[in-house]
C-alpha cells in the first residue's frame, strides 16, 4: 500500500488582511492562542501523516523553520520548500514533486482549519478512498459560497461539477482546502494550463477527477467546524470559537504538541521538555498538566 505525504502550502500574500500580512504570514497570525498553520498540522498529524513538506514564499519560510525546524519535536518529519510566486494551489504538487514521489498525498491550505466531533472518521473515509485509487474532496455549507469553490450537482445529487468563484452559485456546497489524492495528480498539475486569472487551479484539478469518474465527495456534517479566516472579523471569530471551546471543554483544540504524545509520536519525556520550554505561558502550563496526568 502506497503512504500519503502531506503537503501545507503557505505562501500567498495574505493581502485581502493588509496591513495585518505587511510584516508576517498569513498563516503564522494567530488564532487564539496557536500560530494559524498549527490547525492544519493538527489534521495531518490526526490522519497519521508524519512526512510534512510546508511551501511558502522565499521571505516567510524561514519564519516557519523557525517555528517547526525540522519537525522532530513533534516526532514528524517536516521538510520546507519554496513558492516564488503565488502561481496557484495546484502547483504544489509540481513543488513537492521529489517529495511526493510515488506516494498518495494530502494536501491542506495553510488558512483551513477544521474542527469537531467525527472529523477523524471523514479522513478515514478519504485515506480508504485512496486504496481504491479514488481521490476525495472535503464539501461544507456555507452562506457565502461564490467565494469558493462551488460544487453542482443534479437532480440525483451526483457531483456535476465545480466551479471556482462563481458569480452565480449553483449551491451552497463548497470545496474546503484539505484534498487526498493518488499520486497522479503530480502529472496532472504539470499538464494543467493556467486559468484567466494566471494560476493552477484546485477546482481544475477536482473537475478533471470528477470527469474520470475518480473523485470522491465527503460532505462534512454540522458537528465538524470549517472555520474562515479570511477577514478581520471572522479571524476574531475563529480565535473566540477556540476560546470557547477550552472553557467548556477544559481542552485545547488542535495542540499539535498534545496530538503528538497522544498519538505515540513523542513520549511524556520530550512532552515535558517542550512544556518547561514554554513554562512562562498558559499554553506550557497546560502541556506540563498533560505530564502530570
Ligand atoms: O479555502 C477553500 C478554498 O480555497 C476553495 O474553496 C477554493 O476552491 C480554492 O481555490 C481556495 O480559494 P481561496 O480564495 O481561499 O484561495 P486563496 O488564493 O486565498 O489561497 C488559499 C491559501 O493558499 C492561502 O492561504 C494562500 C495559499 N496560496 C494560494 C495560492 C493561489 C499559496 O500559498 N500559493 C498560491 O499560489
Amino acid at each position: 500500500m502506497k503512504s500519503i505525504k502531506g503537503i501545507i502550502l503557505a505562501g500567498g500574500n495574505g493581502s485581502r488582511l493588509y496591513p495585518l500580512t505587511l510584516g508576517t504570514s498569513k498563516q503564522l497570525l494567530p488564532v487564539y492562542d496557536k500560530p494559524m498553520i498549527y490547525y492544519p498540522l493538527s489534521v495531518l498529524m490526526k490522519a497519521e501523516i508524519k512526512d510534512i513538506l510546508i511551501i511558502s514564499s522565499k521571505q516567510d519560510l524561514p519564519k516557519f523553520k523557525k517555528l517547526l525546524g525540522d519537525g522532530s519535536i513533534l516526532g514528524l518529519n517536516i521538510s520546507y520548500k519554496i513558492q516564488l510566486e503565488p502561481n496557484g494551489i495546484a502547483e504544489s504538487f509540481i513543488i513537492g514533486q521529489d517529495f511526493i514521489g510515488y506516494d498518495n498525498v494530502c494536501l491542506i491550505l495553510g488558512d483551513n482549519i477544521f474542527h469537531g466531533e467525527g472529523f477523524i472518521s471523514n479522513i478515514k473515509k478519504a485515506k480508504k478512498n485512496l486504496n481504491k485509487g479514488y481521490s476525495s474532496i472535503f464539501g461544507v455549507s456555507v452562506q457565502n459560497p461564490e467565494s469558493f469553490g462551488v460544487i453542482e450537482f443534479d437532480n440525483k445529487n451526483n457531483l456535476v461539477s465545480i466551479s471556482e468563484k462563481p458569480e452565480n452559485a449553483k449551491s451552497n456546497i463548497i470545496v474546503s482546502g484539505l484534498y487526498f489524492y493518488t499520486n497522479d495528480v503530480v502529472k496532472y498539475a504539470k499538464e494543467l494550463k493556467p486559468s484567466k486569472r494566471g494560476e493552477k487551479e484546485i477546482t481544475d484539478i477536482n473537475n478533471f477527477y470528477l470527469s474520470s469518474k475518480k473523485l470522491k465527495l465527503i460532505m462534512l456534517n454540522s458537528n465538524i467546524s470549517w472555520i474562515d479566516t479570511g477577514t478581520y472579523s471572522s479571524l476574531i471569530k475563529a480565535s473566540k470559537y477556540f476560546e470557547d471551546f477550552e472553557k467548556k471543554t477544559g481542552k485545547k483544540a488542535s495542540c499539535v504538541e498534545e496530538i503528538a504524545y497522544e498519538m505515540g509520536y513523542i513520549d511524556i519525556i520530550k512532552l515535558g521538555k517542550i512544556a518547561s520550554l514554554m513554562k512562562n505561558s498558559e499554553y506550557g502550563n497546560y502541556l506540563l498538566n498533560l505530564t502530570l496526568r
